[in-house]
């Protein structure tokens, strides 16, 4: 039997938020990012703390927020981007419950990102090149992190969490 939580990891601009918030609401689960945790306990942005504090920073913090999630029941997390790249925080998550990847093309990354600018590390001149360069040094991250991988591109939320839950619904 698994455990009820729903853990989606993937890149920045993968509709982690978006499908995350189709689920709570389809499943009457509480949504909780990881992001949103660390900016109310650091009460600071995510920008500022990369700005302010630096990246090691905030990969402390986003650790401390994976940790503090380990006994919750019923809920549907939110991950950062980069959760992946701590082991333990893979972990962590795997035993908390079902940990599904969003994965996506770095060509619909971008077209996702393009108009925003809070995402520290995409605030860069060549923002494809980068996509490209993290996703393919991530990818493995993502794939041995997850419990299943669905691919997101041209897919709506609602079409990204039906297939989630139907999975999700054949897994128990
Ligand atoms: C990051 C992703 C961001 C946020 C931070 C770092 C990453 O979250 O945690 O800017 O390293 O991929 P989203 O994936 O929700 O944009």
């Amino acid at each position: 039997m698994l455990r009820k939580v729903i853990i989606l990891i993937g890149f920045m601009g993968a509709g982690k938020s978006t499908v995350a918030q189709w689920l709570g609401k389809n499943l009457g689960w509480p949504v909780v990012s990881t992001d949103r945790m660390i900016e109310e306990r650091a009460n600071s942005s995510i920008k500022d703390i990369f700005v302010k504090n630096g990246e090691a920073v905030f990969r402390g913090l986003e650790k401390a927020a994976v940790e503090e999630l380990k006994d919750k029941l019923e809920i549907v997390i939110d991950c950062g981007g980069g959760v992946v790249l701590d082991q333990k925080n893979v972990e962590v998550l795997r035993t908390l419950g079902c940990v599904v990847y969003l994965s996506t093309r770095p060509d619909t990354v971008l077209e996702r990102v393009r108009h925003y600018s809070h995402r520290p590390l995409l605030n860069v001149p060549d923002t494809l090149k980068t996509i490209q360069d993290m996703l393919s040094t991530r990818e493995i991250f993502y794939k041995q992190a997850a419990h299943k991988e669905i691919l997101t591109d041209g897919k709506t939320a609602e079409k990204i969490g039906q297939e989630i839950l139907k999975w999700y619904d054949e897994y128990q």
